[in-house]
């Protein structure tokens, strides 16, 4: 860590710049302390940054139409880190950029702080969306070119008529060192920096407008070894230090075993299972689940004499999906029932859901 400002010394330094942030000072707008009714059934429960309900998202394309998302039911807490993993094409950064309205909903509930932007429209979303910002898999492409890195960072808050060029520039100085870099290093281009750096980039930028909630997609995926974990660590310092939420998007278990607090496994558009981390490590309960663990490295001694299944084939084609339980091409105790009937997430207990007709509970039971 290059600096030491804290949240307090933070508004002083901006003036209310950014005052809407506890501790710093009061909501912008009334909308902000009033979120509207929502349905109850999908409305978030007090303290949510956000709570999903049935969100579902398909591509029409040349030869039909992809089921990316496909009733997906989640919410993140403030200040927790929900981990997403799955294999590549299972539906993960689809379910980022439709969170960020990047992507329209087809159907389904969404709401951010209690308030649901399901159907807010683009202008009507702008002013929220301060509160939900998004870190990429790849910090280059995300990253303009042309434009220096304090016009990067500066960007934002311009777009939301945040502060005046003074405080905007003191902003972006501060951001450069927050996350690592020097002030002096914002008249330079994305180009002349290093991969760890350009995400650092990125990672200030998602800060700007001191969001709720950052989606981040793959965000160490890109970098070397070396550099992951300083990125790492850097995302978990600015969580603690402003009750950031993260959803953690990534295809590496220890990552996500390293960072997460909760963790949800995703299978072609669908949630497959979902808890606390401790309990998806200790007791794996989705079929699925278990093999993904079973393909990554296993560190810990008690596991290795543990049966490990085997995720063989690939992932079948989105537009066109297997009936009943997607997994069920691939899954070793697949049944009659599982190619008629979709299997719902059940609750196991201690906040763990799995979606599957044929989970041992007293196995689990024993293991728990
Ligand atoms: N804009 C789009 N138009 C059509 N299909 C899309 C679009 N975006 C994503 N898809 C398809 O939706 C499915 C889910 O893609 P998505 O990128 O969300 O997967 P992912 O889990 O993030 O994969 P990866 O781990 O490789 O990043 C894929 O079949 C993908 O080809
Ligand atoms: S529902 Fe059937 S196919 Fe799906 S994971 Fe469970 S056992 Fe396997
Ligand atoms: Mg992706």
């Amino acid at each position: 860590m290059t600096t030491t400002a804290s949240p307090a010394s933070l508004g002083s330094l901006f003036g209310g710049l950014l005052s809407r942030r506890a501790p710093l000072a009061e909501p912008v707008s009334p909308q902000r302390t009033q979120p509207q009714a929502a349905a109850p059934e999908a409305a978030a429960a007090p303290g949510e940054v956000l709570r999903i309900a049935g969100l579902r998202k398909y591509f029409k394309v040349r030869g039909g139409t992809v089921h990316a998302l496909d009733g997906i039911d989640l919410a993140i807490r403030p200040g927790e880190t929900l981990g997403l993993v799955g294999e590549s094409g299972c539906g993960k950064s689809t379910l980022g950029k439709t969170l960020m309205r990047l992507h329209e909903p087809d159907a389904g509930e969404l709401h951010l702080m209690g308030r649901d932007i399901s159907h807010l429209l683009q202008r009507a979303l702008r002013p929220l969306r301060r509160d939900m910002q998004m870190i990429f898999q790849d910090p280059y492409a995300s990253l303009n070119p042309r434009s220096t890195v304090a016009r990067i960072l500066e960007e934002p808050m311009i777009v939301h008529g945040a502060g005046t060029l003074a405080e905007r520039a003191e902003r972006v100085a501060w951001l450069m060192q927050r996350v690592g870099l020097r002030p002096e290093q914002g008249a330079r281009l994305p180009h002349e920096f290093s991969g760890g750096q350009r995400q650092r980039i990125g990672i200030a930028r998602a800060l700007a407008l001191q969001p709720r909630l950052i989606i981040c997609d793959e965000p160490v995926s890109a970098l070397d070894v070396s550099v992951r974990a300083q990125v790492i660590n850097l995302l978990a310092d600015l969580q603690r230090e402003f009750g950031l939420s993260y959803l953690f998007v990534s295809h590496d278990l220890s990552v996500v075993r390293h960072v997460a607090d909760r963790v949800a496994v995703m299978y072609l558009g669908r949630i497959v299972e979902i808890g606390d981390r401790a309990s998806i490590w200790r007791r794996p309960a989705h079929p699925y689940t278990r093999a993904l663990m079973a393909a990554a490295p296993r560190p810990d001694p008690t596991l290795r004499h543990q049966p490990r299944p085997m995720l063989e084939g690939d992932v079948p084609s989105p537009i066109d999906p297997p009936s009943g339980c997607r997994f069920r091409t691939r899954c070793p105790q697949a049944t009659v029932r599982c190619a008629e009937q979709a299997p719902v997430l059940q609750d196991l207990g201690g906040g763990q859901m799995a979606a599957c007709h044929h989970i041992d509970l007293s196995a689990l039971r024993r293991s728990a």
